[in-house]
């Protein structure tokens, strides 16, 4: 193997162009492919920029050639050369124009047959990219992926920094701040028996900050949560984490406006329309079944619960009761695009998300077909029709049941429709916020009320009163959702700056006093002591830059991301300790036979 030696780099492989022609150039790279013509060598030599072609003529120079015969894929080398013009253009490599006639070759590295090829379009398991993950890295698309994500990056940095926020690092090692998930736990050597929590997000820490006077913070921060994993979720993950005093939420909101109009200015050339279109919670849920709607297509969700009331088809009455309902949405003019057969398909993914059923319309010239029209009788049908504006070629799906489950289920068809209909452009970006988030969520099994985004959060003046009354589930907060294309990449809210309140709060929760300030009475202290208001937003830096790169799968935009069961199969973390290591820590292991081994 030979060494530099002195040897310097020139150039990119994938930045020499015409203009670079016979100029002498040195470039280091690995072997993407080689073709060997008898008296030439041709090769693909790669870097971080691109693929350019270099020649090995036994006339130009043999032992450069004769070294050249030899090389692999992967190879690591550097090579001397004079740049030419190629005799047979290639039109679909930047660097198609020209080629290297090589003067030196130095085998930098040899390379064993890599497990995965070096190709986009490769098409191998996730879990042997995921494996080798050191090698994925090297495709074009994750290079590029990852140069995004840091473009994001230095874009907010800036953005934030021109406007007096300061970049601040807050602790990992700390007591839980409660984010609705689970959190990672990290036991204390020098403290037997005691655990610091790992940040669901350092959303205390800001808020410290701002009783602080540092008036306008940013983070760009890794949090951890330990939730179960979907394609969008990880459980470790990066936020663009803000908060600002003296504010309003309207404030918050132009800020980051201002953030996203830079960020799709210059990675995408897309030219944001300000300010952002706003949906209340209440809006998005009745129109789309869900609090992050996709805007790109229409089939919005209508309710036809008051005039199927008294109706012969029991499962449509029986929904009509206060807490249920029967709601359609109509696909409109694409009763031809769906089969019987493709209809109980999307019958099944109703399932999935706890429908008993999808029932379904066809309104042809004839009238309508559907298993469930002999139970109407004319005068009900035609009201059906006209709610739900139907017209000769249109679909009707409906879902009758607790609105949570005909918001979830139906929302859900809409997006899966859309998807079969190919409706879902990534290169339309539908920004906007939801707002008016209710301050509790009632878990359906216990009854009992949780803070939906968290319990620092102000309940929307009009609303304050009502902490202490019955009915918890009508409580709307100033906290607002960034959402694009049907994923939440950002959520905030105006914070509830007084410490009475924030008592107040804690109890509505359930909290006895005494728990409250067990868990939280460093804050309700801080508060006493001149709080200014202060309002706050953190995006999902990951989810942000998936839908920048065009992807929906997290991972494609995290260099080194956790597989499914948050394993990471390169490192095989998380592994069993040494059990020293466990006894330093006064920490017993209790796992059944054959648990995790
Ligand atoms: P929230 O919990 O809404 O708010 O988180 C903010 C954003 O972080 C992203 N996100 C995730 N991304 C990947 N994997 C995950 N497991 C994951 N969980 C959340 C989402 C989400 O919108 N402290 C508050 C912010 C505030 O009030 O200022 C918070 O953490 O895109
Ligand atoms: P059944 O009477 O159960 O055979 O159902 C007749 C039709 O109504 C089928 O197309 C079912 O998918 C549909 N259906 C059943 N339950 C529901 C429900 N809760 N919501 C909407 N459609 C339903």
């Amino acid at each position: 193997m030979e060494t530099l030696k002195g040897l310097k780099r020139t150039h990119y492989c994938g930045e020499l162009r015409e203009k670079n022609i016979n100029e002498e150039v040195v470039l280091m790279g690995w072997v993407q492919k080689k073709r060997n013509l008898g008296g030439l060598v041709f090769v693909d030599l790669r870097d971080t920029s691109g693929l350019c072609q270099i020649v090995f003529d036994t006339d130009v120079d043999k032992e450069a050639f004769e070294k050249a015969e030899k090389l692999g894929a992967e190879f690591v080398i550097a090579v001397k050369g004079k740049v030419c013009e190629r005799q047979s253009k290639n039109p679909n490599m930047p660097t198609g124009d020209i080629e290297i006639f090589a003067t030196e070759l130095r085998l930098l590295n040899k390379s064993e047959t890599p497990p995965i090829y070096i190709k986009d379009d490769d098409d191998v398991s996730e879990a042997l990219r995921l494996k080798y993950r050191y090698l994925d890295l090297r495709k074009p698309s994750m290079q590029r992926n990852l140069k995004l994500r840091h473009k994001v990056m230095n874009i907010t940095r800036n953005y934030l920094s021109n406007n007096r926020f300061c970049e601040i690092e807050t602790p990992f090692l700390i007591a839980p701040t409660p984010e609705g998930a689970r959190d990672y736990l990290v036991p204390s050597r020098v403290n037997p028996g005691k655990f610091y929590a790992l940040p669901q997000s350092p959303q205390l820490y800001k808020q410290l900050l701002m009783v602080s006077g540092m008036d306008r913070y940013f983070q760009i921060v890794k949090c951890f949560r330990d939730e179960d994993l979907r394609a969008d979720r990880q459980p470790e993950f990066t936020q663009i984490d803000c908060e600002m005093s003296f504010v309003e939420q309207e404030d918050v909101m132009s800020m980051i406006e201002g953030l996203l109009e830079a960020i799709f200015k210059e990675v995408l050339d897309v030219e944001l329309a300000l300010p952002l279109p706003k949906m209340t919670y209440a809006e998005a849920m009745s129109k789309y079944g869900s609090d992050k709607p996709d805007t790109r297509f229409g089939y919005e969700l209508t309710d036809i619960s008051d005039v199927v009331c008294n109706c012969g088809f029991k499962v449509f009455a029986d929904a009509t009761q206060p807490g249920k309902s029967v709601r359609g949405i109509n696909v409109k003019g694409k009763a031809d695009d769906f089969t019987r057969k493709q209809i109980s398909s999307l019958e099944e993914h109703a399932k999935t998300y706890r429908a008993k059923g999808l029932a379904w319309m066809k309104v042809g010239q004839e009238g309508v077909t559907s298993p469930i029209a002999k139970f109407f009788n004319e005068e009900e049908m035609n009201a059906i029709l006209t709610r739900m504006n139907a017209e000769v070629g249109d679909l009707l799906l409906f879902v009758a049941d607790k609105n949570s489950i005909v918001f979830d289920a139906l929302g859900q068809v809409r997006l899966e429709v859309a998807n079969r209909l190919n409706l879902l452009d990534k290169n339309v970006y539908n920004l906007l916020w939801v707002t008016e988030f209710p301050v509790f969520e009632e878990d359906e099994e216990t009854g009992t009320f949780s803070a939906m985004h968290h319990p620092f959060t102000s309940p929307m003046d009009e609303d304050l009163d009502k902490l202490e009354e019955g009915d918890k589930s009508s409580l709307r907060a100033k906290a607002y959702d960034i959402v694009l294309n049907g994923y939440e990449i950002g959520g905030g809210s105006v914070r509830i700056s007084n410490s009475d309140v924030q008592s107040r709060m804690f109890k509505a929760l359930g909290f006895t006093e005494e728990r409250a300030n067990e868990k939280f009475g460093y804050l309700l202290e801080a508060f006493k002591y001149g709080t200014p208001p202060h309002a706050g937003l953190a995006f999902g830096l990951d989810r942000l830059v998936m839908l920048l790169a065009g992807t929906d799968n997290i991972r494609e935009v995290i260099a080194f991301p956790k597989n499914q069961n948050a394993v990471c199969p390169m490192t095989n973390a998380p592994t069993l300790a040494e059990d020293e290591q466990l006894e330093e820590l006064s920490i017993k292991v209790d796992i059944k036979d054959n648990e995790n081994m």
